[in-house]
């Protein structure tokens, strides 16, 4: 009997976006989605992603909806390249129903595509009927989304960059949790603009990559605000933790800005919010910024604080809508709901 015998050929998996502390950007394999550096992010308790996938043995093409419309051109050919990987493993040829709920806007710098494909590793795994141990959905997972892999765990995890090129380089590069003591923050969330970014994460990165002369100092660099970030998350520190995303989130900003031509996500209301950011610090509020491939702005604090930063933000940005999370579940399924 195969593996995809012993499910019942449909599951539904739920997981919440990540925002990275330690960031991500630059892949050592394209197709592996390795990336060139190690990162650290904090999954979300707001935003979640819910992803049913259905078997249908006499179908021919997979059907992939998001919100209920059909996905199409690079996003469902993203997840049919997906789906295709999982029934490779799986020895299945049968095409799956993917349906997918967002709540948070998608393609704005939200990581949605890390909600997006933890949920669909997870869902797809269990109809497909293939390994489910957190460590093997996180690597299935990067092959979505790179960010993805974090999505898999709760709280804080870090994703290794693992050993590319060497034979075992798949199986090298997953996330796992991190430890962090007491610590349990809060990310101020500012959308200034939802709507979807102009250039994707994957093209930005490889352009950056491969044009710009910051890239691998900022890479060296942030190996080192790795180091720094697990210390200060160990101890609960929420200015070190703070002061390290912030350098490192600017720094990749500044690699992409060097990036020929460049690639600018940053626009004038995300610097309204930063100036407001550095503001509340010259108050006496802790409160730094990080941001990624959007114009959105997420600011750490204090949980007692983040009501006064939330209203401060929402005053910079009076067209913008702002959300307050803390750290969030790892990716599980959804018992009796397949
Ligand atoms: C700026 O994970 O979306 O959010 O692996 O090409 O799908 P692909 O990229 P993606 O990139 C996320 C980049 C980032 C930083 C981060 O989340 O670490």
């Amino acid at each position: 009997m195969s593996a995809e015998h012993r499910s019942n050929g449909s599951a539904t998996a739920v997981a919440h976006p990540n925002i990275a502390l330690i960031k991500y950007w630059g892949k050592s394999d394209e197709q592996l989605v390795l990336p060139r550096t190690d990162s650290l992010s904090m999954t979300l308790d707001i935003f979640p992603t819910t992803t049913r996938v259905r078997l249908v043995p006499e179908a021919e093409h997979d059907e992939v909806t998001l919100g209920g419309a059909p996905l199409e051109g690079e996003a469902r050919r993203r997840v049919v390249a997906f789906l295709d990987l999982v029934r490779e493993r799986a020895g299945s040829s049968q095409r799956a129903v993917v349906a997918t709920e967002n709540t948070v806007p998608t393609g704005a710098g939200l990581a949605s595509s890390a909600s997006g494909f933890a949920a669909l590793a997870v869902a797809a795994s269990a109809a497909y009927g293939l390994d489910s141990d957190p460590t093997a959905l996180s690597r299935l997972a990067r092959r979505g989304s790179g960010s993805a892999s974090r999505s898999v765990f709760g709280d804080f995890a870090i994703w290794h960059a693992g050993r590319p090129g060497e034979a075992d380089a798949d199986l090298s590069s997953y996330a796992e949790p991190v430890t962090t003591g007491e610590f349990a923050p809060a990310l101020v969330i500012a959308v200034v603009n939802a709507g979807p970014k102009a250039v994707s994460s994957r093209a930005a990165m490889r352009r950056t990559v491969d044009t710009s002369p910051l890239y691998e100092p900022w890479a060296a660099s942030s190996k080192d605000d790795l180091a720094e970030m697990r210390e200060a998350l160990l101890k609960g520190d929420l200015d070190a933790v703070g002061e390290i995303a912030e350098r490192n989130a600017l720094g990749m900003h500044a690699t992409m800005l060097a990036a020929r031509p460049a690639v600018r996500y940053l626009s004038a209301p995300t610097l309204t919010v930063l100036d407001s950011v550095l503001q509340l610090r010259r108050d006496g509020v802790p409160a730094y910024a990080t941001m990624d491939a959007g114009p959105n702005v997420k600011v750490l604090c204090h949980r007692k604080d983040a009501e006064r930063v939330a209203a401060v933000v929402r005053g910079a940005v009076p067209g913008g809508s702002v959300h307050v999370a803390g750290p969030g579940p790892g990716a599980r399924l959804l018992n009796g709901a397949a």
